[in-house]
C-alpha cells in the first residue's frame, strides 16, 4: 500500500488512563499512522492495551519501552514483545552492539527494532556529566551518528534521532534505514517552557528525509486535535511534494 502523508505521523498515547488514551485513539484514527504506546501506559495496563488500541484502530503500533538490560534479558524480552505482534519497538543504543544484535534476534523479523541515538532532553551537559569524551560533548552530532552506526550494524531498522540528524543518516546509512524524529513543533504550536531542546517542524523534518514524526503534544493540546492533524499531513504533503520536486530536478 503507498505511503500517504498521515502515515508519517506517530502520536504517543501518553496518558495514565486507558479510557482518555482510547479517546484520543477514536479521534485521531485515520489522521495518524501509528500509535505509540509508551511506558506509563504499558506500566499501567499491561500488554493487553496493545489488543485494545489495535481493535480501535488499523494504524501501526509502536511500543516505546526503550530497553536496556543484558543482552540475554534484552532478547527475551524482544521474543515477548515479538508476540505481541506490535510493529516498532525501542531500544537504546547506549548499551554494546551486542545487545542491539539480540534485540534484533528476538524481535524474529516480526517487529522493526529502533535504536534510540540521544535522548532529545540530553544536552551537551548531560552528556558530560555521562563522561563522555570531550570530541562528543562539543559535537552530539558525532556521538548520535557514531550510535546510529553500531545499529546499522546491528541490523536494526531504524534509529530514533532528532530532526537535525535524519539528513546525514540517511546519507549514511540508506535510504532504508528508518529516521523516526521526536521534539516535533509546528510553528503554530511551541508550548511554553518547552522540554524538548532539538526541535524541527514536520515539514523540516520531512524535507530532511524523516519516516516517521512522532508529535504529541502539538495534537494533544490543540482545542481540536482532529483539526491540528489534518494542518500537520497538509504541511507534510506539501513538503513531500517540494521533496519530490527536488528529486525530478536532480534527474534532470
Ligand atoms: O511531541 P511531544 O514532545 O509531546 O512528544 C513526546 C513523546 O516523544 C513522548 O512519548 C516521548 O517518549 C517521545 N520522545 C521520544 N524520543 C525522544 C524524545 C521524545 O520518543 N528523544
Amino acid at each position: 500500500m503507498q505511503k500517504t502523508a498521515k502515515d508519517y505521523i506517530v502520536f504517543p498515547l501518553d496518558f495514565s488512563s486507558v479510557k482518555e488514551a482510547e479517546d484520543y485513539v477514536r479521534i485521531l484514527d485515520g489522521k495518524v499512522g501509528v500509535f505509540k504506546i509508551g511506558l506509563e501506559l504499558f506500566i499501567d495496563q499491561g500488554p493487553f492495551v496493545v489488543e485494545r488500541i489495535r481493535k480501535l484502530s488499523r494504524a501501526g503500533i509502536f511500543l516505546d519501552l526503550k530497553l536496556h538490560d543484558i543482552s540475554a534479558t534484552v532478547q527475551r524480552a524482544m521474543e515477548r514483545v515479538a508476540a505481541l505482534g506490535v510493529d516498532l519497538i525501542t531500544v537504546h543504543c547506549s548499551s554494546s552492539r551486542n545487545m542491539l544484535e539480540k534485540a534484533v534476534l528476538g524481535a524474529k523479523g516480526k517487529t522493526r527494532v529502533l535504536g534510540v541515538t540521544l535522548l532529545t532532553d540530553n544536552d551537551a551537559d548531560a552528556v558530560e556529566a555521562q563522561g563522555f569524551k570531550t570530541e562528543f560533548v562539543k559535537d552530539l552530532r558525532l556521538l548520535i551518528l557514531q550510535r546510529a552506526k553500531m545499529a546499522h550494524e546491528a541490523g536494526c531498522a531504524g534509529v530514533v534521532c532528532s530532526g537535525k540528524e535524519v539528513k546525514e543518516v540517511k546519507e549514511k546509512f540508506g535510504k532504508a534505514f528508518l529516521a523516526v524524529t521526536p521534539g516535533i513543533r509546528p510553528s503554530w504550536s511551541v508550548p511554553e517552557n518547552d522540554d524538548q531542546k532539538r526541535i524541527t517542524t514536520p515539514g523540516q523534518a520531512i524535507a530532511m528525509g524523516s519516516d516517521l514524526i512522532v508529535i504529541g503534544r502539538p495534537l494533544r493540546d490543540a482545542d481540536n486535535p482532529a483539526k491540528a492533524a489534518l494542518k500537520v499531513i497538509q504541511e507534510i504533503e506539501d513538503a513531500l511534494a517540494a521533496r519530490f520536486e527536488y528529486c525530478n530536478k536532480c534527474k534532470n
